[in-house]
């Protein structure tokens, strides 16, 4: 095990990424002690990055104990400044920031450096820098404003780098960890069903016979999470799953046929005629995002009420939602709602959340490794407002329908095709009617919008080219077969400066 001492940097969470990545178990800590860091008893010890000046008197360092414990530790940008402040190097602002990919060169022969180029590209980000390294140390990589990129005292297995291995950007970062990984003398022997398993006697000691609530979506994140609860308390656990007419054609049933399988209490609420009502008649993106939110917390807490007192509440919380709370007050765009983000208002003593430290990728290993139906795992985003921020306008039962029937055209036909390498893509109702012919008669009918992106994180996307002929077909079938569409349209827009989804 390898134990990551957090400072507070932006990529953090990225570090426990890369050592799993090695199959190496790690856990990501803040302000240990140094009892605690040796109930651990780990192999090795990062320090990563913070935004803090290891010479401001207030400032989080490690306990100097750590140095003592005759384990290999790498210190990355701050942490590596704490290693070189508390062994007696010094620290300084630098007089040249260094920020971005920087050139950076091997200048020592290093263990930690084992087959990586000598000159390559790294990411720097910092403004202090290490001015003099601490006795027993030597330099081992620079860059040109940074003379100390890196350094070591290789018989005590210390290691510190200025940069960042752990962003891609460094391109050799992935062999630093490898390395550091084999400086520890880990055995490699850690994969995902030992996350799952190690989550589910943690949950066990941490719950007992607790009571536990969870709000299910049906997405990914919610299933694994109530998933690795039901196995770690059973039927104290109650999942909570809203259909609130807003979803995917079959998508309520398919929900709720794979959790039946599982030993929990599984509530559904039928709530579609609800959430139709409250819409009738609003149009405007924002009051329809509003009111479905509302609602749905309505529907929740009169379902929590009649559950009685929860200890627990169940989120599905994952690593990119926390990097994206995290990142200060940017301009709300849209009011996301999601079933995981659901306020105090149950009577409840804690949060849980699983799958806090795991990338989307790995939270859908895990929930192969538990056994959830490879479409339900592979799932693509869908957002918590549902279909009702697919269909521009007034949302009603018959355009409901529309969307639903013509989704699931578009879907079957991507599936039929083998096309796997889209992020998201599904069908939109524009509130557009207009002429057509069908057989001899005129038709004045609604044009249906396709989407399909590419993205790795959502925050930007390029609309995806998809093959013409695939197009041909899922537009025929959905004029054919679905009543009240004439048009179909191919949404071409990247985003910025479009949105993925309509509204
Ligand atoms: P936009 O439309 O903002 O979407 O480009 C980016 C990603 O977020 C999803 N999305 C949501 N997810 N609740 C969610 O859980 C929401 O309210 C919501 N709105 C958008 C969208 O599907 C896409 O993946």
């Amino acid at each position: 095990m390898i134990l990551v001492l957090d400072f507070g940097g932006q990529y953090n969470q990225l570090i426990a990424r890369r050592v799993r990545e090695n199959n190496v178990y790690c856990e990501v800590h803040t302000a240990l002690d140094i009892e605690k860091i040796r109930s651990f008893k780990p192999e090795g010890i990062i320090l990563t990055g913070g935004p803090q000046s290891v010479y401001k008197e207030d400032s989080l360092l490690p306990p100097i104990e750590i140095f003592n414990l005759g384990i290999p530790i790498l210190g990355i940008c701050y942490g590596a400044q704490a290693m070189a402040k508390i062994l007696g190097g010094e620290v300084n602002p630098a007089s040249v920031s260094e920020y971005g990919k920087t050139e950076v060169e091997i200048v020592g022969a290093s263990k930690l450096f084992a087959n990586v180029e000598k000159k390559s590209v790294a990411w720097m980000s910092h403004t202090d820098r290490i001015f003099s390294a601490p006795e027993g140390f030597i330099v081992t990589a620079s860059t040109k404003n940074c003379p100390i990129a890196a350094m070591e005292d290789g018989t005590k297995n210390f290691y510190a780098v200025q940069f960042h291995p752990e962003v891609v950007h460094t391109i050799e970062g992935m062999k630093i960890f490898s390395n550091f990984v084999d400086i520890c003398g880990c055995k490699r022997d850690w994969k995902m069903s030992s996350f799952v398993v190690d989550t589910i006697a943690k949950l066990k000691k941490k719950i007992g016979g607790g009571k536990v609530l969870c709000a299910l979506s049906g997405g990914v994140d919610s299933s694994v999470a109530a998933v690795l609860l039901s196995k770690a308390v059973g039927k104290n656990l109650t999942c909570v799953f809203v259909d609130h007419g807003l979803l995917r054609k079959n998508e309520a049933a398919e929900v709720e046929a794979v959790f039946k399988n599982f030993d929990l209490n599984f509530i559904k609420i039928d709530a579609g005629e609800r959430f139709l009502n409250k819409l009738r008649g609003v149009i405007e993106p924002e009051r329809k995002r509003k009111i479905i939110g509302e609602e749905f917390i309505r529907v929740f807490e009169e379902v929590s009420k009649k559950i009685g007192a929860v200890d627990y509440l169940v989120q599905g919380t994952i690593y990119p939602d926390v990097i994206e709370s995290g990142l200060g007050k940017s301009a709300v765009i849209k009011s996301h709602h999601n079933v995981g983000g659901l306020p105090d208002f149950v009577d409840f003593k804690e949060i849980v959340e699983p799958l806090r430290l795991l990338f989307k990728d790995e939270v859908r290993e895990a929930g192969r490794e538990l056994g959830l139906p490879e479409n339900l795992v592979n799932r693509q985003p869908f957002p918590g407002p549902g279909l009702g921020i697919r269909i521009i306008g007034e949302v009603t039962a018959e355009k409901v329908k529309i969307v639903q029937d013509a989704d699931a055209i578009y879907r079957e036909e991507i599936f039929k095709a083998g096309i796997k390498n889209l992020s998201q893509y599904f069908a939109a109702l524009t509130n557009m009617r207009s002429v057509g012919v069908m057989g001899d008669g005129r038709t004045y009918d609604y044009a249906i919008a396709l989407r399909a992106v590419l993205t790795s994180d959502f925050m930007t996307a390029e609309a995806a080219q998809i093959s013409w002929e695939v197009l041909n077909v899922v537009a025929n079938r959905i004029v054919n077969e679905v009543k009240g569409v004439n048009r179909v349209l191919y949404d071409c827009t990247s985003k910025p400066p479009a949105t993925i989804e309509f509204e």
